[in-house]
């Protein structure tokens, strides 16, 4: 497919709500988006690479536009590899802001053609994270409407909690 593509890169363990609002936005800018998921975290994922991938299809399925990929190594080589020259990233509560703008800069240092852009996330996922919600359901917190049907499903399972409806919504 010709137009602008973007990389949308991350670890995604699992992907949230958030995470797919930043993508339908994102598709208003650019014509096609690469989900990039990094293939050699120093975190251990609670997810495998395979099992996220598997989540990000299934959730991605109705983005005509969107191809799920896996990268290893730096970024910026992967976004030219990918003939691209835009990374995407979203931009949450004020704590994010120090991490994103060192990685920003790092990536613009180590390839210079290759620019970083920011979309302000929705305020619905402003304090969220794939953190955040992992901790909540490791101790049986309700995750939902935070995470796709299916995300909630695999992360109750992961914990071995089984997957009750809430009943006070
Ligand atoms: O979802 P995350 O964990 O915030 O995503 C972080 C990610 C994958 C974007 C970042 O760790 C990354 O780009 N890693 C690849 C190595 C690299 O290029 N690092 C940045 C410059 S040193």
């Amino acid at each position: 497919m010709s137009g602008k593509l973007v990389i949308y890169p991350g670890t995604f363990d699992p992907i949230t709500n958030g995470h797919i609002s930043l993508i339908s936005r994102a598709l208003k800018i650019f014509d096609k988006l690469v989900v990039a998921i990094l293939n050699n975290h120093k975190k251990v994922p609670l997810f495998s690479l395979d099992e996220r991938m598997a989540m990000l299809k299934e959730v991605l399925k109705g983005y005509p536009n969107v191809e799920i990929d896996t990268f290893k190594g730096l970024l910026v080589d992967y976004v030219l590899q990918k003939k691209s020259n835009v990374i995407i990233r979203g931009l949450r509560a004020l704590s994010d802001f120090e991490y994103e703008f060192q990685m920003a800069l790092m990536n613009r240092k180590l390839k210079q053609e290759v620019q970083s852009v920011f979309l302000m996330t929705d305020y619905k996922w402003f304090y969220t994270s794939s953190t955040i919600i992992k901790e909540a359901a490791s101790m049986n917190g309700d995750i939902s409407g935070l995470v796709p049907p299916v995300v909630c499903r695999k992360v109750k399972e992961k914990y071995g909690f089984p997957d009750v409806p809430n009943k006070s919504k």
